[in-house]
This record gives C-alpha cells, sequence and structure tokens, in this order.
C-alpha cells in the first residue's frame, strides 16, 4: 500500500499521522488566563525540542476557535505539563471537552491543583511529574491554524519516591500514551538496551 499525501483531507491526514506516529506521549497542560481561570487540557502531539535549556513543545489545532490552552499561554506566557500516570486517564479524557471559555475543567471536574514556584499557571497536585514551562516561542503551521507552542522548563517537581539519582524510575511512574484513534497504551515490558559505544566517551541513556 502507497498513500500519497496529494488530496488527501485533514481528517484523512490526521487518521494517517496519528496512527503512524505512535506511541505519543500525553502533555496535560495546565494554563491560567489573565482573569485567572485554570484550564486544563491533554495534547499528544507533543515532544521536547531542546535538552539545554529544557524545551518542550506542544501542538494545538484549531477547530472553529482558538482553543483555550493557546490562547491562555500567549495571554500569560507560562503554562505546565503534568505527566498523566495511568490511573488519570479517564479524568485526562474528561478534560478534553470543549468546556466554553471561562469555565475551568478543574474546577468542574473537582481536579487539586497545587501552585507553581516560577510561573503563574498552577499544576496538577496527583500527577507524578509536573513541569513549570515559560513561553518561549510561537510557530504556525500550515493552512487551519496549527499552532506550534515552546515552551523552556524552568521547574521540576517530581514525586519523592519516583527520583533517584537523577533519573525517574520509569518502573514506577506508569504513563500512559495515545496510539491512533481513541486508544491508550500503557509502558508494557521495559526491554533495557545499551547503546553502542559514541565517540568522545558520552553515551546517552
Ligand atoms: C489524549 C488526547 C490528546 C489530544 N491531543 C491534542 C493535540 O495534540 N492537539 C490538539 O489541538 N488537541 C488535542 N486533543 C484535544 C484537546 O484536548 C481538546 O480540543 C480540548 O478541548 C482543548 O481544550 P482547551 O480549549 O481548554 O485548550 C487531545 C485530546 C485527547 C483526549
Amino acid at each position: 500500500m502507497q498513500i500519497s499525501t496529494e488530496n488527501k483531507s485533514t481528517q484523512e491526514l490526521y487518521k494517517l499521522l496519528t496512527g503512524s506516529v505512535v506511541p505519543r506521549p500525553i502533555a496535560w497542560v495546565t494554563t491560567i488566563s489573565s482573569d485567572g481561570v485554570c484550564n486544563a487540557a491533554p495534547f499528544s502531539a507533543y515532544t521536547f525540542v531542546c535538552n539545554n535549556p529544557p524545551m518542550l513543545l506542544i501542538n494545538v489545532g484549531r477547530v472553529d476557535r482558538q482553543k483555550d490552552t493557546a490562547r491562555n499561554i500567549l495571554e500569560t506566557g507560562c503554562f505546565v505539563v503534568n505527566v498523566v500516570r495511568q490511573d488519570q486517564m479517564k479524568l485526562m479524557n474528561a478534560t478534553s471537552a470543549p468546556y466554553p471559555q471561562g469555565v475551568s475543567e478543574t474546577s468542574e471536574l473537582g481536579i487539586e491543583l497545587l501552585p507553581s514556584t516560577l510561573v503563574a499557571a498552577p499544576r496538577i497536585a496527583k500527577s507524578p511529574v509536573n513541569m513549570e514551562c515559560r513561553f518561549e516561542r510561537l510557530i504556525d503551521f500550515g493552512t487551519e491554524g496549527s499552532q506550534s507552542l515552546i515552551g523552556e522548563v524552568v521547574m521540576w517537581h517530581i514525586d519523592d519516591d519516583l527520583y533517584d539519582n537523577g533519573k525517574i524510575n520509569q518502573e514506577h511512574l506508569h504513563p500512559v500514551g495515545r496510539v491512533g484513534g481513541a486508544v491508550y497504551a500503557s509502558l508494557g515490558e521495559l526491554i533495557p538496551m545499551d547503546a553502542p559505544y559514541l565517540p568522545g566517551g558520552w553515551t546517552p541513556r
């Protein structure tokens, strides 16, 4: 099977992309509006784009409106990416409902928040890892209002029992990812494999 991207609709391309770029981590993003309303929403078009300074990218689409997450980040210059633990999946999914602007998903769904240390957007108390980000730049793509928002991580919060000597224990983190369609994946088997030797003596692990 070969599929050319020519003359494909946005929906067809979305299905191919989200079935091929798998599994995707989920950024559960908390933001705050300039009126002080807290917003939470998940984004799986998400990755990091720089190690130092550490920078994260979320790609926010547009349906018929600019999503609250993008608007809030552009208004207040910050966001928090909360890692979704498997037992938080239903709550994470519930925050993706199109709540009207000005209605807080976190208040409606009773999601417990904690203040961040360096940014105004609060963080989700029960997430095992929170990354406080200062908005760095916006890159627009395509013809349908796809907004990639990049933020610099300025503070990490990691559950004490997950943190060991600079590393985050993957076995106990229990993150979830998204695959094609409305389908999610847990980590499954963790398979250690040493990286081949790199010239210069530094082996990323
Ligand atoms: C697991 C999951 C991943 C999602 N990933 C994205 C994404 O990468 N980009 C996007 O624009 N919307 C994504 N959505 C949809 C948004 O979460 C949804 O449009 C939400 O209502 C946006 O909220 P907001 O208007 O409060 O920002 C995703 C939804 C789910 C459940």
